[in-house]
């Protein structure tokens, strides 16, 4: 494939803006994994010298000196199989005896001395041989293939000279083989099909879910997922890492099949998750034909998931809104207007705002989807045009207890370790967050580790996928009420405290003693013992104790957490109770261990770490510290207020009372995101002017007056930071759809309410961000083009990077352990309400399902449904998939039923994916003590059948279809046709 460069106009001095990858770009397939070791051996091949660390192949020796051996049951991303007996080669060994036969070079380990003929005329022969045996059963259409061009098996036979085929092309094939296009983005032609087993390997070492086999033997042998099932009624997670495998096109993107090959490259990073992975956006022209993982990508080293890989056409959807709009009330039909009269328009009606109800009627929230420059922008506006600090961002209903917890306990508002770091990890602890459904790259790399021998213990109130999935098992699995989190925790720290499973050393050397001698003392009384915690959590206490044993003696042990971590009212609690139990056992500060919080979006890290909270600054520096703000005040020329503004739930409080008036939210769906959503739709219908910059018209645009057209990710240039701290580039590989990137409407927002900003590039923004953000002093564009990316902090004493973070000594210096007294939630099970709700996400739709839902992943999850135990349901005569209506203290809606024992009795669950099911109608006010964080994970409910939807939902549709006639019906001005 050629790699190419879309040819722009260079903005800056300090990077190049043309260039599409990192610099060290390679594409090269070295046929076996490169293997890590503290010797090397020298040998020859084909003459030329090269030196390999032991353990290396010969093939990819060969490959490191330039010379490709023809290969094709051998890629680099799995360990090789030697089954084609194409890559044959002569070896002489070092004692110069002649090696019996000819190895294949793909399974011969490389060894001192050796000398290798890669080209004789006997390998050619036997080349030659394998190949025809490949062709003659092969259909003859290379014309008219999907894969012509990118098709290995087309390159081998061009390679080893074939121009004949003894053996005819009449014989027995299987060309009648029927096609399995059951999956949405990809097919299975088996007659192309050359039983290379890389796709079953893909699936099993890369991915982890064992869905494939070899069926058949001999001639009749072809790949089967499941039980000779179609792809879509099989185990299958559609990962796609057997159809990038793949070196025909048996496995084959309908995209390649509908488009052809693609022609250029682009690396970037995906916009979904906080895993943060690495693609090749592969285009022609401006089409984006097909999304490669990248195998340099620091977080996903080549492996990727349905969503990233698979669904990104909602980018140009035909529901983009792509025109600014502007009304004067939520009543009105939208008015399509230009640029400049739609931010005009904003910045108007914002200052008359704050002319009528003062400087501080206004606010701002950032968003943990777009990039970290335009975060910083937006938190700059605020805080330089509207001069105030009401700037919050959707971190604040997820990880906000992360920030402020590690900030507290170990000194910075991160995790701790790469993913990478799970490879050196002998126990896992996984808490309140379901990898395979989440997070799944990492998950596949958790998986491969387990496979290895490492150990787990998983605490959640569900059974998710990895308690009891393909080839991975708990070791134990507490399955707590929701809502006792920290009870557990403290339990298992009253177990390592009396029964001396301190790292007594470590917590002398690295922890501040006074904080560690009060807690220690705390956590041994016998009213944190798992016997009496069992009461509140419900988790046997022979479990908790050989849970706590493992993890504290089991070698390097790690913790990764989640949403079910920190969506609580002690969610903060829990973050700190975490990193105590950490730095108790001395797992922090080297690979394999670690404090891990895995993030939801894609830039939730970023976003944080931008100052989009209302009390700090970037780089997390608070408000009222009058060094970190004279150095803002001085760089943006204007002075700062020095009092927190309002978090997002205070804004809808204001707004409620009546104070709080306007409100730009960049790329940020509150309404269906946000707790207690009729409270939020109240809040915003008392607000004069709301301004809505997405993508997609969604559910908070209904109730704005200006909406700007976001851009995707493929539409603008700038940076993600994922939950290792890596910021990656995110590349613009097409010009914004509406005509102007994000930052760039940010940017004439603020011009136009008379705060000047100029940046030709967000290379300029990021030049700024590291002049005034110490972790971030190293970052530049152009080092993130040489390093591929960069783990921050990064400065003078990092100049590329830190891996792994408090390695000699945490960052706040002596690591300070907190007293994390278990307090029982406010949201009780009563007798009107006597189950407790709790939510989370699936592994094909994502966070709103804005994005998703606009793409074919709806044929693998097209409703939230609510997960109801067998017992609760046969007490309540409810059947799998009828109709039941869910009521909580703060409002009623209705769902399907998905009777399961995923979860216990007493526990319901459900996703929040879509609009209509209202899950967030359910969830109420409840919230974190230090962060305000929506305790989303604790509701308690009564669940009953129901024949028809709820209040709320009979009022959403009529509310959603007049606003969707509002903008059906939206008129066209001569100006918004000059598009800017
Ligand atoms: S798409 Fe992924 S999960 Fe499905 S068969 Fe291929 S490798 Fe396995
Ligand atoms: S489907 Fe592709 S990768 Fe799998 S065995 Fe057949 S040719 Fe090889
Ligand atoms: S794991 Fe996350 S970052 Fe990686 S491809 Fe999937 S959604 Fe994207
Ligand atoms: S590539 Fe080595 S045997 Fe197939």
């Amino acid at each position: 494939m050629l790699t190419t460069e879309i040819n722009r106009k260079p903005t800056s001095d300090d990077f190049d803006p043309l260039r599409m990858v990192p610099y060290g770009y390679d594409d090269t397939d070295y046929g076996t994994p490169a293997r890590v070791s503290g010797q090397s051996v020298t040998l020859t091949i084909d003459g030329r010298e090269v030196t390999v660390p032991a353990g290396t192949s010969v093939m990819r020796a060969a490959a490191q000196a330039g010379i490709n051996v023809p290969k094709l049951c051998a890629t680099e991303s799995l360990e090789a199989f030697g089954s084609c007996r194409l890559c044959l080669v002569e070896i002489e060994g070092k004692d110069g005896r002649r090696y019996k036969g000819y190895p294949a070079s793909c399974t011969t380990p490389a060894e001192e001395g050796m000398k290798v003929s890669t080209q004789t005329p006997k390998l050619q022969d036997l080349r030659r041989g394998v190949m025809e045996l490949y062709i003659s059963d092969h259909p003859l259409d290379c014309l008219t293939c999907p894969a012509n061009g990118d098709c290995e098996l087309q390159d081998m036979a061009g390679v080893v000279g074939l121009r004949d085929v003894r053996y005819g092309y009449a014989g027995e094939n299987h060309l009648q083989d029927k096609k399995d296009e059951s999956n949405p983005y990809f097919t299975y032609d088996p007659s192309k099909c050359i039983v290379c087993n890389r796709c079953v390997r893909a699936c099993e070492e890369t991915q982890g879910t064992f869905a494939l086999t070899i069926s058949g033997r001999g001639f009749d042998s072809r790949v089967s997922a499941g039980q000779d099932q179609p792809f879509m009624e099989s185990e299958c997670v559609s990962c796609g890492a057997c159809v990038a495998a793949c070196p025909t096109s048996t496995l084959q993107e309908k995209s390649i099949i509908q488009w052809g090959v693609p022609e250029h490259t682009a690396v970037t990073t995906c916009a979904y998750c906080g895993v943060g992975c690495a693609f090749k956006a592969e285009l022609k022209g401006t089409q984006v034909i097909r999304m490669v993982p990248y195998k340099d990508g620091g977080a996903n080293e080549g492996h990727a998931c349905i969503k990233g890989r698979f669904a990104w056409g909602y980018a140009t959807h035909k529901d983009r809104v792509l025109k600014p709009m502007v009304r004067e009330q939520i009543s009105d039909p939208w008015r399509e207007v230009s640029w400049d009269e739609a931010i005009g328009y904003a910045a108007r009606r914002f200052r008359e705002l704050q002319v009528k109800y003062g400087r501080d009627s206004i606010g701002g929230i950032t968003s943990s989807r777009c990039t970290n420059e335009e975060t910083y922008l937006v938190q700059k506006l605020v805080r330089a045009a509207f001069n105030n600090n009401n700037v919050d961002t959707c971190a604040r209903v997820c990880h906000s207890p992360t920030g402020y917890g590690l900030k507290q306990t170990l000194g910075e508002s991160a995790g701790t370790q790469t993913f990478n770091s799970v490879d050196h990890c002998d126990v896992m602890v996984v808490i309140g967050a379901n990898p395979t459904e989440g997070h799944p790259v990492f998950a596949s790399r958790m998986k491969r580790r387990l496979r290895q021998g490492a150990k787990l213990i998983v605490i959640d109130p569900r059974r998710i996928e990895l308690v009891d999935g393909v080839h991975v098992k708990a070791d134990y699995h507490l399955q707590l009420k929701p809502g006792t989190n920290v009870a557990v925790i403290a339990s298992m720290a009253h177990v390592i405290v009396t029964e001396g499973l301190l790292n007594t050393a470590f917590v002398a050397a690295r922890c501040e003693e006074k904080a560690f001698t009060q807690w220690r003392d705390f956590v041994a009384r016998p009213e944190n013992s798992p016997e009496a915690m069992q009461l509140h959590s419900g988790v046997p206490a022979e479990l908790v104790r050989g849970a706590a044993r493992l993890y504290a003696t089991g070698g390097n042990a790690a913790i990764y957490y989640g949403l079910g971590v920190t969506e609580h009212a002690q969610g903060s609690t829990m973050v700190m109770g975490i990193a105590n139990l950490a730095m108790a056992t001395g797992n922090v500060g080297r690979e394999g261990v670690g404090v891990n919080p895995l993030r939801g979006q894609n830039n939730v890290q970023g976003s944080c770490d931008m100052g989009s909270f209302p009390h700090e600054l970037p780089g997390y520096r608070h408000i009222s510290d009058t060094t970190a703000r004279s150095l803002f005040e001085q760089a943006w020329g204007v002075e700062l207020q020095h009092e927190p503004g309002l978090r997002i739930p205070n804004m809808f409080d204001a707004a409620l009372s009546g104070s709080f008036k306007g409100l730009y939210c960049q790329g940020e769906d509150i309404v269906q995101s946000d707790p207690d959503t009729q409270h939020v739709a109240s809040a915003l219908s008392a607000m004069e002017c709301i301004v809505v910059q997405d993508i997609f018209l969604n559910e908070t645009a209904k109730y704005a007056h200006v909406f700007l057209p976001g851009s995707s990710f493929l539409e603008k240039d700038g940076t993600f930071t994922n939950a290792e701290r890596r910021i990656s580039r995110v590349r613009k590989v097409m010009d914004p759809l509406p005509g102007l990137a994000d930052w760039e409407v940010t940017v004439e927002l603020a011009n136009a309410l008379g705060y000047p900003m100029h940046y030709a590039h967000p290379a300029e923004i990021m030049s700024e961000i590291a002049a005034l953000t110490p972790t971030f002093h190293g970052v530049t564009f152009e080092k993130l083009d040489r390093l591929g990316s960069i783990q921050w902090p990064c400065n003078e004493k990092a100049p590329d990077g830190t891996p792994i973070m408090h390695v000699d000594e945490f960052v706040r210096g002596k690591g300070k352990f907190f007293i994390t007294k278990y307090v029982p939630s406010d949201e009780k099970v009563t007798r009107k309400f006597p189950l407790l709700l709790t939510t989370g996400r699936v592994l094909s739709q994502y966070n709103v399902g804005a994005q998703t839902r606009r793409t074919e992943n709806v044929q693998f999850y097209d409703e939230d449904r609510l997960e109801i135990h067998p017992h609760d349901a046969e007490e309540r005569g409810i059947r799998d998939g009828d109709w039941v209506g869910i009521e909580s203290r703060a409002g009623q809606t209705v769902l399907r039923a998905d009777v399961t024992e995923r979860v216990a009795p007493g526990v319901v669950y459900t996703t929040f994916h879509f609009p209509e099911s209202g899950a967030n109608v359910i969830t109420t006010d409840s919230s974190d003590w230090a962060t305000n964080c929506p305790e989303y994970k604790v509701t308690a409910v009564q669940v009953m059948p129901v024949a028809q939807p709820s209040e709320w939902q009979r009022t959403y549709q009529d509310f959603n279809q007049t606003q969707e006639r509002l903008y059906e019906q939206r008129q066209a001005t001569g100006a918004a046709m000059t598009a800017k």
